[in-house]
């Protein structure tokens, strides 16, 4: 069974292409995994636990599966998830691979979706694939190189001046009667990305005591709050690891809730987590305070440090996920701590 239920309690039937409730508010997917073991290669191995119901729908490029590399950090011992390694460069390909493919579900030609960048350029990969039309919403400031990959898949890519919130208020007036294929609130995405948590208790054996995520809206992070909880309830794991949102401290929202400081907001190279206002604030709060983790502010110095140094070691990744690498001095050492290397920096450089 497979049914939208939104933040405020109204259920919809799965069929109904809706991406938020009639209030307004969030819809999550309440959808019970398996774990059966599949035979597909990468992320879609674990078929039984994603919601598409017809594999003949299914777009996916065999990604996931990415390395879990141990290696040393600030001095600690850290094993990074390789997900810059994706099609298109970033994790975001994980949940594009459910969201698209709940859109061939749907029937729909063209989709809408707005974004930083990377999450743009995973929705025009993915319909590329499934040749569906896409029209891409992203911040006139995005890097360079992810235009010019958004524009190379053959979507229509909107440059909008301003803020990410104007982006995502130009997409969303351009989204009525058109799929609103949004990594944000379409509760697809996360059933994509909650594969990362399946896959790193799969790679160590056991859950690790931590994961520390680069946090903007939140789609990495509830996506493997999602993975973990589905993992407990199965009785895979034995408790859910502590979850550490690192924001830039030019733009940390969820910071400044969590301590009832004033926000303001300043530019910071880490574009990925730029985000003002990310709608699913609440949530992502919660799930901080339920898995005992908490939100870790890291300078533009440190994250300037931090990838200069990833990349000295080899590690070839962009800025946004530079910043989970530069939380890392600001955290207690843990015995098994995981972080995911989010986009590949041929993006930004
Ligand atoms: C490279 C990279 N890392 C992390 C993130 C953060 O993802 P989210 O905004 O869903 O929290 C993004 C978002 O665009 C990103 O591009």
């Amino acid at each position: 069974m497979r049914t939208l239920v939104s933040h405020t309690g109204t259920r919809y039937d799965v069929s109904d292409p809706r991406w938020k409730c009639d209030s307004g508010a969030l819809l999550d997917l309440e959808f019970t995994p398996l774990f059966t073991p599949g035979d597909r290669p990468g992320m879609w191995r674990y078929r039984a636990a994603l919601p598409i119901e017809n594999d003949a729908h299914i777009v996916s490029f065999d990604e996931g599966g990415t390395p879990l590399t141990r290696t040393t950090v600030a001095g600690q011992d850290i094993w990074l998830k390789q997900d810059h390694l994706f099609p298109s460069g970033s994790y975001k390909d994980r949940g594009a691979s459910v969201l698209i493919s709940r859109a061939v579900e749907l029937g729909v030609d063209r989709v809408v979706e707005d974004s930083s960048g990377n999450a743009g350029a995973a929705i025009a990969a993915y319909c590329a694939k499934a040749k569906i039309g896409c029209d891409i919403y992203v911040p006139d400031s995005t890097s360079p190189a992810k235009l010019a990959q958004i524009e190379a898949y053959g979507a229509t890519l909107h440059r909008i001046p301003g803020s990410r919130e104007d982006t995502a208020n130009a997409a969303l007036k351009a989204a009525k009667g058109q799929f609103y294929a949004s990594h944000v609130w379409n509760p697809f995405f996360f059933h994509g990305t909650k594969t990362f948590a399946y896959e790193v208790v799969d790679q160590l054996g056991r859950e690790p005591d931590r994961v520390v995520i680069p946090t903007g809206n939140g789609t990495l992070l509830i996506g493997v709050w999602i993975g973990f909880n589905d993992l407990l309830a199965a009785g895979r794991i034995e408790r859910i690891p502590e979850l550490i949102a690192v924001q830039a401290e030019n733009c940390a929202p969820l910071h400044a809730r969590r301590n009832g400081t004033d926000f303001t907001t300043a530019p910071t190279r880490a574009e990925g987590i730029a985000i003002a206002e990310p709608a699913r604030q609440d949530q992502m709060l919660d799930i901080i305070g339920r898995s005992g983790g908490r939100i870790v502010t890291v300078s533009e110095e440190a994250i300037g440090d931090a990838l200069e140094q990833a990349v000295a070691d080899g590690w070839f990744i962009e800025p946004t996920s530079a910043s989970a690498l530069a939380a890392i001095p600001r955290l207690e050492p843990a015995e098994t701590v995981v972080i995911p290397l989010t986009g590949h920096g041929l993006k930004s450089h």
